[in-house]
This record gives C-alpha cells, structure tokens and sequence, in this order.
C-alpha cells in the first residue's frame, strides 16, 4: 500500500451527491431528486452505487437536499410491498425491492443549501475523515460491462493523489464539460492533470477530453475546497478545487491523475441524453430488447 501524504490506506467510502436542483428536468424533479429519475426500471441512482460497490466501495454516503425522502425510501424496507410479494409467493419481483436494501451500508448528509457540487462533496468530510474516498455522479452512467472504478483505483494504489475520469469529445461539445489541460504518461490511458476549466469556450479549450463524473479524491481536498470561493454559476465547483490540487506537493496530497475511458458511457443529466440512454439500455435487455428493437424499426421507418 502507498503513503500519501501521511495517509496510509485504501479507497473504501463512496460519496453520492445527490442535492442539486435538477433544474433542467422540471417539472419531473420538483418533488423528486433526479438521481432518482428510472432509468428503464431501475433509480439511475441504484446504476451508481451498484458501480461502487463492484468496485469493494460498500459503504456510500448520500449528499441530499430538499426531497431527500423518495431516496431514503429506496434505500430502506418497504414492508408493506414485501410482505405483499411474498404472499403472492412472488419471489423475483420480492427480489427487486429487497436488492436495494441489501446493496451497501448507506449513510445520509444534508447539504442546507445547494451552493454547489464542491460544497455538496465538502459535505462529507465529517463521515469520509482522513480516508481517500470516491465521488460518483449520478448523472453519469457507466456501463457494467465497462467498469472504470478499478483502473482509476490502481493508478491512486501507485500515484497517490487524486484521480480522475475523461473521455475524449468532439471538440464543438466540449464547453459543456469541465476540460483539463494534460501531459502524457507512459500509460496510453494515464495522463497528468496540469490545469483544469469549467466549461470552457470551445476556442479556449485546453484539450477535447472532458471530466466525467466520477471522482478518487485525496482527503487533502477537504481543505482545498473549504477556502474554494464561489466560481462559475456562483457555486463552489470541484474543478476549481481539482485545479489547486494538481499543483500542489504530492507530500501534501496533490496531484491529479485523469483516466481516459473509453467505454460506455451515458449521460442522464440531460433530458435528449436521457432518452438515448433509456433506449440504448432497454434495447440491449434479453427481457425488453428484441421487443423494443423491432418497434423502433418500424418506428423510425415511419418517420418523415
Ligand atoms: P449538476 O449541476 O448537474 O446538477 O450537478 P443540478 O444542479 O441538479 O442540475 P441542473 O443543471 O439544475 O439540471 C452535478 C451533480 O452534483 C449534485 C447534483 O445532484 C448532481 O448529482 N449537486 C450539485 C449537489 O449535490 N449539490 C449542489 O449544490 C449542486
């Protein structure tokens, strides 16, 4: 195992913000968080922290905010439903609702006020403490099949510091991401974060990969982001705490790492990418697949 920074440990602790407004999909999220939008059949949230825990992250804690109940519901018995089910002898739907109960050791936080996903990630200090931990978004889905967690841990494992996601996008999008400025490694997939932007100008960009929501922070982060001052959009953004870190001592915690993914990868925090997602998943189900398939044939031939 590596020291950093005086910290000698793995990664075991998950963090899932989950307390932003969900603005662009209102009215779905006025009284629901949008992490718990479905996703096909399923919260995007459970996609989330069943991606943590394959990875041996089993105990997650929950940044929530105002409708924080239908989350905690999820999480929790429902034994109305379950005894229902299994009077009915109904085992596999009885399955469904007890998966998420059983899934990991959840713990809960209140962000008061939704200044932003640094403030929201500032949140979890008290539970996280000096522990490298991992933050994972909601809104990005990663597929199963392409897990990213354990190559990002392997390179935290060897380096130390923080470790990020990228994936490579067409420059024209780029300026809705946050865009880092990057050198090579030996490792085709590793690069070295030197700089980071929010959202950039497409001309002002400093590269075309784009950070995708999933996190492996040093615990000197806290600190970073306790005097990070409120930056685009008036909110407390992670990349401008990223961007401190990447030049800071690897002594003191700093360093930032980007793993570039090149997997499947499915962005539900807007509502066209949403969609796709939905599709794309449903039609790939042995259950839903060839059914949906042959409708959207015929779906899409009869389109003008
Ligand atoms: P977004 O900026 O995508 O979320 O934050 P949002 O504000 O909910 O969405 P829109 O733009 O209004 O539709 C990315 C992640 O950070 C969380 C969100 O819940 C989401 O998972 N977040 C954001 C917080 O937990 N707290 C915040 O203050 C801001």
């Amino acid at each position: 195992m590596t020291t950093i920074g005086g910290y000698t440990g793995a990664v075991r602790k998950a963090v899932v913000p989950a307390a932003g407004l969900g603005t662009r999909f209102l009215p779905a999220t006025k009284a629901t968080p949008k992490e718990m939008l479905p996703v096909v059949d399923k919260p995007a949230i459970q996609y989330v922290v069943e991606e943590a825990v394959a990875a041996g992250l089993d105990d997650v804690l929950f940044i929530t905010g105002r409708s924080k109940r239908p989350l905690e519901d999820h999480f929790d018995r429902n034994f109305e439903l379950e005894e229902a089910l299994s009077r009915k002898g109904d085992e596999e739907r009885l399955a469904l609702v007890t998966e998420s109960t059983d899934l990991a050791l959840i713990h809960y936080v209140r962000q008061g006020d939704p200044l932003g996903l640094g403030h929201a990630v500032l949140m979890a200090q008290s539970h996280v403490g000096n522990e490298p931990f991992a933050v994972l978004l909601g809104d990005d889905l990663i597929d199963p099949r392409d897990p990213v967690l354990p190559r990002m841990l392997a390179i935290r494992e060897e380096f130390g510091g923080s470790v990020i996601c990228l994936m490579e996008v067409p420059r024209e999008s780029i300026s809705l991401y946050g865009c880092p400025a990057v050198t090579p490694t030996d490792e085709a997939d590793v690069v070295i974060v030197t700089d980071l932007v929010e959202k950039p100008d497409v001309a002002d960009a400093p590269s075309t990969l784009a950070v995708i929501g999933r996190y492996l922070l040093d615990p000197a982060a806290f600190a970073v982001l306790a005097r990070t001052e409120p930056g685009r959009g008036g909110e407390i953004q992670l990349t401008d705490a990223l961007r401190v870190l990447a030049t800071m001592p690897s002594e003191e915690g700093g360093g930032v790492r980007g793993v570039v993914f090149s997997g499947r990868r499915y962005d539900t925090g807007d509502r066209l990418s949403y969609l796709q997602a939905s599709i794309m998943l449903a039609s790939e189900r042995e259950d839903l697949g060839p059914d949906l398939r042959d409708w959207l044939k015929e779906f899409v031939a009869g389109l003008q």
